[in-house]
């Protein structure tokens, strides 16, 4: 088959397309013949030698397909050779084929182009599953940082469509329409005063719920930005690791901080959170209550180009290699 390997660690230019082994279904597994991969931000992370693949893990980058089920391991029940599918991986996707366990396959949502539905469960996954961690409630106050991004695109507007009040940060006038054109009620430059922003537009009380992309950075302002109960999950680091959490505002709002990461999470857990978002969030995709964000496709030969629109900062929604 052809996929991306890397020569080395570093910039776009060590990714190269290459003949490597077809992978074999294992027991539990399946083969995705791969019409799509997503790209994200954690695959520029690892392609420059800061994410390595948890232990098993195909060297190979990429953390999301869509495709069609092209073999099946013993033991898998419920898959037919051809059938549509997307898959939440812990490496490989990035090539023709992928091996992957089969509880982290899932039926694309209902009324998804196949090809846009490989930008879809990496976020669906990683959002749902925080927010279900906050017990995120209809009627409470949501903040998510980096609203046009993968994970921002996707968390306005299921979080809107949970019921909560939304609001999110971006970086350019344009950003900031999007968010509101996704289901924000406002949203604030990140230049700027956006706590501020946020206190003023909550009559000083600050959200229930903050989804943070950017770590150490933020950390003291998102807790002067939680109401009293509030729930601060941290999701990306963008903004460093350590940072220096002032405990005496933390224990005085009631506060809870809390951070994960998908990608190392243990199979059940991975196929736990995969069946929750078939059976939740994909309805809400049929149903026209969320839609996918305005993807940006490459052709999988072009993955340097990609990899540099993501990193330029340029890019809105999700980015998806193509392979024909
Ligand atoms: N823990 C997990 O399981 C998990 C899963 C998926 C993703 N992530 C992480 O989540 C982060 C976002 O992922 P993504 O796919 O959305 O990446 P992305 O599409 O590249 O988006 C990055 C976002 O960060 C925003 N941003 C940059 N600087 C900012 C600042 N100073 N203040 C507020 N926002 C800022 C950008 O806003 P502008 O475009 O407006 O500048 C953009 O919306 C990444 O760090 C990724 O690794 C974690």
């Amino acid at each position: 088959m052809r996929a991306i390997v890397t020569d080395g660690f570093g910039g776009p230019e060590v990714l190269q397309l290459a003949e490597v082994p077809d992978p074999v279904a294992g027991p539990g597994e399946v083969v995705i013949a791969v019409l799509a991969s997503g790209v994200n931000r954690a695959d520029l992370l690892q392609r420059q030698g800061h994410y390595p693949p948890p232990d098993g893990a195909s060297d190979i980058i990429g953390l999301e397909v869509a495709g069609h089920i092209h073999s099946i391991g013993s033991g898998v029940e419920g898959w037919q050779v051809g059938e549509p599918c997307v898959a939440l991986l812990a490496g490989g996707g990035y090539a023709e084929l992928v091996a992957v366990p089969a509880g982290q396959v899932v039926r694309p949502p209902e009324g998804v182009d196949l090809v846009t539905a490989a930008g879809v469960i990496e976020v669906a996954a990683t959002v749902a599953s925080n927010l279900t961690r906050v017990s995120l409630a209809p009627g409470e106050t949501f903040l998510v940082h980096g609203g046009t991004g993968g994970i921002g695109t996707f968390a306005i507007q299921y979080a809107a469509a949970l019921g909560a009040r939304v609001f999110a940060t971006a970086g350019t006038a344009d950003k900031l329409a999007l968010c509101r054109d996704l289901g924000a009620e406002a949203a604030f430059d990140y230049h700027d005063d956006w706590l501020g922003a946020l206190l003023g537009a909550t009559a000083a009380r600050g959200a229930d719920v903050i989804l943070d992309v950017m770590g150490a950075a933020y950390l003291d302002s998102n807790i002067d930005a939680l109401a009293d109960d509030g729930r601060l999950v941290v999701i990306g680091l963008q903004g460093g690791r350590k940072g220096t959490l002032d405990l005496s505002k933390l224990l005085a709002k009631r506060g809870l901080v809390t951070a994960t990461s998908l990608r190392g999470r243990p199979l059940e857990q991975k196929a736990a959170i995969c069946v929750e978002v078939q059976r939740t969030v994909w309805p809400m995709f049929s149903a026209g209550r969320i839609k996918p964000a305005w993807e940006t496709r490459f052709p999988a030969g072009s993955v340097r180009a990609a990899h540099e629109h993501l990193a330029s900062g340029d890019a809105v929604g999700k980015l998806v290699l193509t392979w024909s």
